[in-house]
């Protein structure tokens, strides 16, 4: 039986993807009167709100309120140990998710943008083929249109995925199970994340990563500070070290590794579950980019200019596929200038100082601009200004001083350059590096401002003092000798 043309829709613009990226550009585009369809071969929302960044945050604030009430005999409280029932996080986890997605889908409503379900591709630069989950299609004819497909897990051919004992992160959020042993291969944001989230809820976790460092990129102390808490929380990490085979067996999955964590020496464990968080790769796969005039690079990313025009003027593209970095708050920004600059602004550009970085393991970690180790590179003589979370009365008063905050400055300005924070609320507390950054502040402007006492915030002021050796509340390092003349 052959297909049926179910409609043709003609707007003002289509937007390929339902996601952060995608819904805001549906969204703005609807606010600025355009006729807009959005499509998606999956629910509203895309990866973070259905699998991604809302359902691990739901999981993860389960997992720390576990640490609290593992943690209550410290602050005078006694409370029998927490009882996981699976299904019931599970549960919490899907009902946030749902709140999420009914929020989008009203915010569609509202602004007049049409949800249509179903897989697009291109059939010309302005025509767009719908292909419904019956068997039917739709075409739709727009002026512009916007890709917005978003990324998916890389699988490893040589550790094939069955979803249960072989797992990439759209199972794990899943929950199936909580095993008892958990190999996760990854020493990314994606593999930490679930470490956390595991080992809260009982599961004994080793995290295996292929290069020197956890959360490589992200500044080396930073990375080392977060590395000896998660090891404090009896989360194992092997770090230089490299999975080679994995063999199911029975009900366990045995994995062979060597390198530096098993000191250059074959080793094999098996364990419950492994889950694979090697990295994304964006989704192109299946749009027929060809027929728009369009391709992808040797990574499979669609190029951009700042305004997130492809070289075909009509067709723009946003968030994941873009590139680097893969973050959902990248893609919304994208959304929203893209839509503006379909809309004709002629000024509309995505052009960001820099864009913040968070980790939601137990302390988070958040980051923005350079690390100490980047700006030594791009030949900054560096001001560095750091603060224990160990001297805040803040973090005391709340039993979490593990931490610390660290500003990186440019020694002849006073510019700041990046700001890099392992803490509890890091993620929130870096929206004053966001800030900061994007107006130009140096060290001294921080460290000048007034912040509430008692806050977590104090301590960004306190790091900035530390810079020029004036913090109160650490004893400062002393001044480097000055240099001869
Ligand atoms: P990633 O690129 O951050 O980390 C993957 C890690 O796996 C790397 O450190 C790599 O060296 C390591 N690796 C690769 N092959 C290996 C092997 N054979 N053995 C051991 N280690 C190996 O990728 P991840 O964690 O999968 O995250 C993907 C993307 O998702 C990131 O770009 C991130 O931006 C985004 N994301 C962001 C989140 C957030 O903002 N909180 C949360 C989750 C994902």
């Amino acid at each position: 039986m052959g297909s049926t043309n179910l409609a043709e829709h003609k707007v003002d613009a289509v937007v390929i993807g339902a996601g952060p990226g995608g819904y805001h550009a549906a969204i703005r585009l609807g606010q600025l009167g355009k006729s807009v369809i959005c499509v998606d071969r999956d629910e509203v929302g895309g990866v973070c709100l259905n699998w991604g960044c809302i359902p691990t945050k739901a999981l993860l604030h389960v997992g720390e309120v576990v640490r609290h009430i593992d943690h209550a005999a410290a602050i005078g409280l006694k409370v029998p140990k927490a009882d996981v029932d699976r299904e019931g996080v599970a549960k919490f986890k899907s009902d946030v998710v749902a709140s999420n997605v009914g929020g989008v889908k009203t915010l569609f409503k509202a602004n007049g943008v049409q949800f249509l379900y179903g897989e697009a591709s291109f059939k010309s630069p302005t025509e767009i083929v719908v292909k419904n989950k019956d068997g039917g299609t739709d075409t739709v004819v727009a002026q512009n249109v916007v890709i917005a497909t978003g990324s998916a897990p890389i699988d490893v051919k040589a550790w094939p995925r069955d979803g249960e004992s072989i797992i990439n992160s759209d199972d794990a959020v899943q929950m199936k199970r909580i095993p008892k042993t958990m190999l996760v291969i990854g020493g990314g944001v994606i593999g930490l994340e679930f470490a956390t989230v595991y080992t809260r809820l009982g599961a004994q976790v080793l995290v295996i990563e292929a290069l020197p460092q956890i959360l490589t990129g992200t500044d080396a102390e930073i990375s080392k500070t977060l590395g000896r808490i998660l090891k404090k929380q009896g989360v194992e990490i092997m770090l230089d070290t490299k999975v080679g085979a994995i063999a199911k067996s029975g009900d366990v999955v045995k994995a062979t590794f060597n390198g530096a964590g098993t000191n250059g020496k074959d080793e094999t464990r098996a364990f419950d579950m492994v889950l694979v968080a090697v990295g994304r790769r964006p989704i192109t796969d299946n749009l027929n980019l060809a027929a728009a005039g369009l391709s992808t690079d040797d990574k499979g990313f669609v190029a951009v200019d700042q305004q997130l025009r492809t070289k075909v003027g009509s067709v723009f593209a946003i968030g994941d596929v873009t590139g680097q970095p893969m973050l959902a708050h990248r893609a919304m920004k994208q959304g929203v200038i893209a839509a503006e600059a379909i809309s004709g602004d002629k000024s509309a550009a995505f052009d960001p100082i820099a864009i913040p970085n968070c980790v939601y393991t137990d302390p988070e970690v958040a980051t923005i601009g350079l690390s100490e180790e980047e700006a030594k590179a791009k030949g900054y003589e560096v001001r560095i200004g750091k603060f224990p979370l160990a001297a805040s009365g803040r973090a005391r008063t709340m039993n979490e001083s593990d931490g610390v905050i660290k500003l990186v400055g440019d020694a002849k300005t006073d510019l700041l350059l990046g700001m890099h924070i392992v803490a509890p609320q890091a993620e929130s507390l870096i929206g004053e590096g966001v800030i900061a950054l994007e107006m130009g502040a140096t060290l001294e402007d921080i460290g000048l401002s007034i912040h509430p006492h008692p806050t977590l915030t104090e301590g960004i002021m306190d790091a900035a003092e530390a810079a020029h050796g004036k913090a109160i509340h650490i004893v400062n390092p002393k001044p480097k000798a000055p240099v001869a003349k």
